[in-house]
């Protein structure tokens, strides 16, 4: 199956974060990147709905192309979705997850917080997560659907948006909170903004190198062709340059 396509899914252009390395790193792979932006947000929808509406997406996306791994790049579509879609298909499927466990073992005697959606966070498998690793008390939770809503309108720092996320982090006491935990995908664009505006003690992480790490391992068969991206909004197949700016983006805020 080396010349089967990967598909990268997300709600919208979180899953551009994971597309971006992947690209750097395996440019000869074909990529197939499905935005659900017909759906977006899905943090703040009910998690059947969520669940329905990713299965529905990717049976459709399966049927025209020859899948050799699927990758979930939302943190929100793998708490709900991740196991109905390992009982239906059998090529490899990654997901993502916030990262506590990383976040947890740099702490010293403080506690970590954890930024996801709100669907993320009420869900069992990241209540679990935290349950398992005995760390309650270690972790607060911050839902940020703003952010969601700006990445997709490619806002990265309008005033009306930093007054907004200055006022969401003055809910939490900072001078306890060690490590921020960017627990979606949709936040990795506002991760220089947000070091900016939080004191310098917080050292800011995310789950994207973890999932990129396990991307890798699963790929066993390498394509030998030049690869192909595809983009498709909602299963409308669009023009790639239309994906450019937000690499370009994430280009940028990797040099700076
Ligand atoms: N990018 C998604 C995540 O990683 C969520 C965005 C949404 O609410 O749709 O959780």
């Amino acid at each position: 199956m080396e010349n089967g396509w990967i598909l990268i899914f997300d709600s919208g252009v979180g899953g551009l974060t994971i597309l971006h390395r992947m690209l750097q790193m395996y440019p000869n792979e074909n990529y197939y990147y499905y935005a659900d932006v017909a759906n977006v947000p899905y943090g703040n929808k009910d998690k059947d709905e969520v669940q329905d509406l990713i299965l529905k997406a990717i049976a459709s996306v399966n049927q025209r192309y020859n899948l050799k791994s699927i990758v979930i790049a939302c943190n929100t579509a793998t708490s709900v979705a991740i196991q109905s879609l390992r009982n239906l298909y059998s090529i490899p499927i990654i997901g993502m997850e916030p990262a506590i466990k990383p976040g947890i073992s740099q702490l010293t005697n403080g506690s970590i917080c954890v930024m996801a959606t709100a669907l993320t966070l009420q869900e069992e498998k990241f209540q679990n997560l935290i349950k398992n690793l005995n760390v309650d008390d270690k972790v607060v939770s911050i839902a940020m659907p703003e952010l969601v809503e700006a990445a997709e309108e490619f806002d990265f720092n309008s005033p009306k948006l930093v007054a907004t996320i200055k006022r969401k982090l003055s809910s939490i006491n900072w001078s306890q909170i060690e490590v921020l935990v960017l627990g979606c995908t949709h936040f990795i664009y506002f991760s220089k903004l947000l070091s900016f505006l939080l004191p310098d003690h917080v050292k800011i992480i995310d789950g994207n190198e973890g999932t990129i790490r396990q991307i890798s391992n699963k790929l066993t068969h390498f394509n030998r062709a030049n690869g192909q991206v595809i983009t498709s909004l909602s299963g409308k197949e669009i023009d790639n340059e239309l994906i450019k700016p937000y690499l370009d983006f994430l280009d940028k805020l990797k040099s700076q």
